[in-house]
């Protein structure tokens, strides 16, 4: 429950467990979080799986008093799954009064997620550092869902020579392609429907650069118009009768870009990533699509 607990317990691991693997969540477990343990048991001796709904990486208005909270069943899962550890800190533990030190996240932590959620790289950064510290693994592991994440995360490691190896796993998806989420449990079934039109835009952009496409402007127009097929305006419309239940319901950004530096391209003459946030209903949602020139 501490961090002390937690690095007098990686410290105690019999001294043939060379390998530690951290895999840090929020809880609300899903098949994602699990693909990510099951990577960590693959490579690692010893499995370590964090639960800690950090409150430093929610804005004011953002779901932290509602975010999916199901520790009993997200401790039965992890134990099926074999992980020798779980770190559940209270606030407190990570946060003790009078905590006033933040990481300054790196420069790609700027654009998309960085101008719609001011702080919540910082957040981010400054927890992941800490349990980097509490929890002492030589590798960790995170999903490409959270592409930006991966990245701010990979950025702080690199520039602050933290002894630890960053690894991505693959986004898992329904079979139908919404791409696992936690906040997926907010939707009904019919924003579920719509928020399917996420992985359709991107789908179609993928398509696009296969069949030729190289124009970042023609690829956006084309993610924009699948996202909200009958053209309403990018931000949710004052007149709610004029928003097309069809689209998703407001686009805080849909965009192909450099897909290390996560900088605007004008053409596809390098590896991209193709970027959406979209809000359907109350539930904000991202997913992405890496995209390459010889695609
Ligand atoms: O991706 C998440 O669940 C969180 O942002 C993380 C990395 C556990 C930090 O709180």
């Amino acid at each position: 429950r501490t961090p002390g607990e937690a690095r007098q317990y990686v410290s105690s691991l019999a001294p043939g467990r060379r390998s530690v693997g951290l895999v840090p969540t929020m809880g609300a477990l899903h098949a994602g979080h699990l693909s990510l343990v099951q990577m960590s048991r693959d490579r690692c001796d010893a499995t370590i799986a964090t639960i800690f709904v950090n409150p430093t990486q929610f804005g004011p208005n953002e779901d932290l008093e509602k975010y999916p909270r199901t520790l009993e069943r997200d401790l039965e899962l992890l134990g099926a799954e074999g992980v020798a550890a779980v770190f559940t800190p209270e606030s407190n533990a990570m946060y003790p009064e009078g905590f006033s030190t933040f990481v300054q996240p790196p420069s790609v932590a700027e654009p998309l997620e960085g101008v719609c959620r001011p702080g919540h790289f910082r957040g981010v950064a400054t927890v992941v550092l800490k349990l980097f510290h509490a929890v002492p693994a030589t590798h960790a592991f995170f999903g490409r869902k959270d592409y930006q994440q991966l990245k701010v995360i990979e950025a702080m490691t690199r520039d602050l020579g933290l002894a630890i190896e960053i690894i991505p796993g693959d986004t898992i998806r329904e079979v139908d392609g919404l791409a696992l989420s936690s906040r997926n449990r907010y939707l009904d079934q019919a924003e579920r429907e719509r928020a399917l039109l996420i992985r359709a835009a991107l789908a179609k952009t993928e398509a696009a650069v296969l069949g030729g496409e190289r124009e970042i402007d023609n690829l956006e127009s084309m993610m924009r118009e699948t996202l909200n097929p009958a053209g309403a305006a990018d931000t949710r419309d004052v007149d709610a009768h004029r928003v097309d239940t069809r689209g998703v319901d407001k686009i805080d950004y849909a965009v192909v870009v450099d897909a290390e530096t996560l900088e605007p391209i004008r053409q596809l003459d390098r590896r991209a990533v193709a970027l959406i946030a979209a809000h359907v209903g109350q539930t904000r949602l991202i997913d992405n699509q890496v995209l390459t020139d010889s695609a």
